[in-house]
């Protein structure tokens, strides 16, 4: 028994997938110079993740269809995936916008005949890869596929219309529907699958005589209906997946959608989140076992948090690896940038700390309320508790680097190194001119500032001797007028 469906799962394997992503419209209602799809969401451009959907799909090929701000869209893709570019991405123009079956109609040159045509829009960022499956699979490499949702509020979309017996016979836009369509509650997602050679044939056929004068993709649905070419409806329930962006307040409900659906990944793995309403992720964040975080943690680019990692109320963290049994605490601020942050195992970080990019703590560091370091690597158990700035420093195991000292490293025109050995103890508020090497086991007076190396176990001040003056008498204030 070769069944149909054998045939056709065995075509669907090898009809190759070619994404055709719409992003030429105008999105007036962002009331915004930035073109719509380049505008964020979880700190990536929406288009950005339109595409990272077409990677995962493992496409053989995005083609994006751009119009409105087409340079600085087609540049913002380029700089964006050059560094993970294993999707082959190509651009077209469609100028003027005649509507979305003349948009998919400029992407035509570029799709072989071959392949499977995986419609998307550039504004609708959260599908999920496995819903998309489905619909590839629906559609069997040589049948039209459509998503199709269930609204209670349909106004606005295509309606899906189907004979008696339950054939979908056409989408019907909400502005060409009989009043008894308008009543039809299953919705055109605006995502649909179809065999190349067939979409171009029904591309060739479309006309603009229609309520809005547009070409419409829709009309294609009647094309294979007439065609004999079967046209399947994949019904998904969540509306999330095929929520379009057109104004700042749905940008924001999909960001909190995306959110949400994050902070549940992220308990999933066992990750304690204090309120999964109030954290964001913006990039990666990777957790141990154990791991806690307090609320309004934002995530940035790659983090990772080790076991039993705790994360304090209203920190940043971004670029930064987080090793295990660490403690962040509240309103610290972590940025590696490109040269990222290492906290080591065991390591104490904040309340109010900054890590800049370069900081390396190794196990059992302590970094206390407001101190800031940057490029600087301090190994296990240095303690800079208070006030302090460690920049461009390689400082030893056992450190006391005391409050309100800081490392002098920029003299105007170069940076230079601080290298603290191993067990000195600074004092408070000293100045440490770089370049300088403090030799180990060394003690620095509290006020000093040095500029010259310091021996190792040595005792070193480098300060005004302090003098008293005995019965000293201060400027007296005049005794006031007696008031009448
Ligand atoms: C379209 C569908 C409708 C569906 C709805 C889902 C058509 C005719 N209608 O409606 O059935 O329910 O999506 O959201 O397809 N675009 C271009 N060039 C154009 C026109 C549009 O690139 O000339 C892009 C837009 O930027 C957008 C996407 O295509 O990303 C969809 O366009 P939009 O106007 O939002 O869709 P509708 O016509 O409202
Ligand atoms: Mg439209």
């Amino acid at each position: 028994m070769t069944s149909e469906l054998q045939v056709q799962n065995t075509a669907l394997e090898h009809a190759a997938i070619d994404v055709v992503i719409m992003a030429a419209g105008k999105g007036t209602r962002m009331k915004s110079r930035l073109p719509k799809v380049l505008h964020p969401l979880a700190g990536r451009p929406l288009l950005l993740h339109v595409l990272d959907t077409a990677q995962a799909l493992q496409a053989r090929q995005a083609v994006v269809i751009t119009g409105h701000g087409a340079t600085e869209v087609e540049a913002a893709c380029a700089m964006a995936t050059r560094a993970t570019a294993q999707l082959v991405i190509s651009f077209v123009r469609q100028e003027p916008q005649l509507g979305t079956g003349h948009a998919v109609q400029q992407a035509v040159p570029a799709l072989a005949d071959d392949g499977v045509v995986l419609v998307l829009s550039g504004d609708v960022p959260l599908t999920a890869p496995a819903t998309l499956r489905q619909l590839l699979a629906a559609s069997a490499g040589n049948q039209l596929a459509l998503l199709t949702l269930e609204m209670a509020e349909p106004s606005g979309y295509g309606r899906i219309v189907r004979s008696a017996s339950g054939i979908v016979q056409a989408i019907v836009e909400q502005k060409d529907a009989t009043p008894a369509q308008r009543a039809i509650t299953e919705i055109y997602s605006g995502i649909m699958a179809v065999p190349a050679i067939q979409l171009k044939r029904w591309l060739a056929r479309l006309d603009n005589h229609n309520a809005q004068g547009e070409y419409y993709l829709t009309d294609i649905v009647k094309f294979a209906v007439a065609d004999g070419v079967p046209v399947v409806a994949h019904k998904i329930d969540d509306a999330v997946q095929v929520a379009g962006v057109n104004s700042p307040v749905q940008l924001a409900q999909l960001e909190r959608a995306y959110q949400l659906q994050q902070a549940h990944h992220l308990m999933e793995e066992g990750v304690r989140l204090a309120d999964p309403a109030r954290i964001d992720v913006r990039g990666v964040l990777q957790c141990a076992h154990d791991v806690t975080i307090d609320v309004n943690c934002v995530f940035e680019g790659q983090v990772s948090l080790g076991e039993g990692v705790s994360i304090g109320a209203n920190c940043v963290i971004a670029n930064a690896v987080i090793e295990a049994g660490a403690v962040i605490h509240p309103f610290t601020h972590i940025d590696g940038e490109t040269l990222g942050v290492t906290v080591g195992a065991g390591s104490l970080v904040g309340p109010f700390a900054r890590l800049r990019p370069g900081a390396r703590l190794g196990a059992d560091v302590h970094i206390g309320n407001f101190v800031e370091v940057k490029n600087s690597t301090l190994a296990a158990g240095a303690k800079a508790n208070h006030l302090a700035y460690l920049g461009d420093a390689t400082v030893g195991e056992r450190v006391n680097f005391g409050a309100g000292s800081i490392t002098a490293n920029y003299d105007g025109a170069n940076k230079h190194r601080t290298t603290i050995e191993a067990d000195v103890h600074v004092g408070s508020n000293c100045v440490l001119v770089a370049p300088i090497t403090l030799g180990a086991g060394g003690t620095v007076g509290g006020g000093s500032t040095l500029t010259k190396d310091t021996p190792s176990g040595a005792l070193s001040v480098a300060r005004g001797k302090q003098v008293s003056i005995a019965n000293w008498s201060r400027p007296q204030k005049a005794p006031k007028a007696p008031t009448v």
